[in-house]
């Protein structure tokens, strides 16, 4: 099984998707699905051989942090996990510095923190690629994984829509408005007027989505902003570092759960509807740290349901992942 990937993104950093192309987008999303089958068949090959990675956590992650760590150990890497308390990264020692540093040691860096800058400046100073693990403005690596699941389901992308149901101002929404414009998937921002997204990337992913023939809506009202969606996708109400807001979250946004009242209004329930989450999810009374009333975001039956493809979705993380690695750093002639 050949595998062919995208010479444009050798040695290149992705620290929003506004950093690459439609294409090389559209490519990351294809080897991901070339590198998944190759594992489905059971091949485990040697893509990054004594590559070493740098995983630098100042979130908590389970799904990012186990597939850049997967990724880089299929194909013969190595990585290291670095938690904010391990490290002197903005503490004893500036981006710049903690940045150059790595660069010597390592072949790639994964960010997960709080600020875009700090992950703009590791890529700025460590010479070396840097993928965007989660900021509170941007998940690119999820974003690819989302699309990816899509076109599982559809066989395509363009002419879809997703509609997200939610905060529609935080990393998870701002990017998918940014992938589903350049993917051409019609993209439904479904929010409280306080939660919108900024005026700015509104403006620049409409001009991204006109010239893929998609458009970019944003609406107020659940169930009827729903009609025609293909794939419906929520997120957490409070996003790492805003917990001190959780209370006016759950009052805003608790007239946008996805239940089965939703889904029915998207009138393609029996037509191949999925359901999308980035996880971790509040679904049930087992999620209840954060919760005395047990489904927040989406209710359990929407989660548990067949048309819901959350885990696929989680698992392609590692292959989306993968895909970015191979594609700045494997030697296309081993491919
Ligand atoms: N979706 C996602 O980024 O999950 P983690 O927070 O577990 O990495
Ligand atoms: N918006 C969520 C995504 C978690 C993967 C957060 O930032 O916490």
């Amino acid at each position: 099984m050949r595998l062919k990937w995208n010479p444009s993104l050798r040695g290149r950093s992705l620290l929003t998707l506004l950093d690459v192309t439609d294409d090389e987008m559209l490519d990351l999303i294809n080897l991901a699905v070339a590198l998944k089958a190759r594992r489905q068949a059971g091949i485990r090959g040697n893509l990054l051989l004594r590559r070493q990675f740098a995983l630098i956590f100042e979130k908590s992650s389970t799904r990012t942090r186990c597939a850049a760590a997967v990724a880089a150990r299929e194909e013969g890497g190595a990585s290291e996990y670095l938690a904010r308390s391990d490290i002197h990264l903005g503490l004893k020692e500036s981006v710049a510095d903690t940045a150059r540093v790595l660069g010597r040691m390592f072949d790639g860096i994964l960010f997960r923190g709080f600020s875009q800058q700090v992950v703009e400046g590791l890529a700025r100073y460590s010479g070396v690629p840097v993928w965007n693990g989660l900021t509170d403005s941007y998940h690119p690596t999820q974003v690819l994984a989302d699309l990816m699941t899509m076109q599982e389901n559809f066989g395509r992308l363009r002419g879809l829509t997703l509609a997200f149901v939610g905060d529609g101002r935080n990393n998870v929404a701002n990017t998918l408005m940014i992938g589903c414009a350049k993917a051409g998937v019609n993209f439904v921002n479904v929010t409280p007027p306080e939660l919108m997204p900024s005026a700015e990337l509104v403006e620049q992913t409409r001009a991204i989505a006109a010239r893929n023939g998609a458009s970019i809506t944003i609406g107020h009202d659940p169930v009827a902003d729903v009609r025609g969606a293909n794939a419906l996708y929520t997120d957490v109400w409070v996003s790492m570092g805003e917990e001190e807001q959780k209370a006016s979250r759950m009052a805003l946004l608790s007239p946008y759960q996805v239940n089965a009242r939703l889904v029915e209004a998207t009138g393609n329930r029996d037509n191949g509807l999925i359901f999308l989450h980035c996880l971790p999810a509040f679904h049930d009374d087992q999620t209840t740290i954060t919760s005395e009333t047990g489904a927040l975001e989406v209710s359990d039956e929407v989660f548990e349901a067949p048309y819901s493809k959350v885990f696929d979705q989680a698992e392609n993380r590692m292959h989306t992942i993968k895909a970015l690695m191979v594609s700045a750093l494997a030697d296309p002639e081993k491919a």
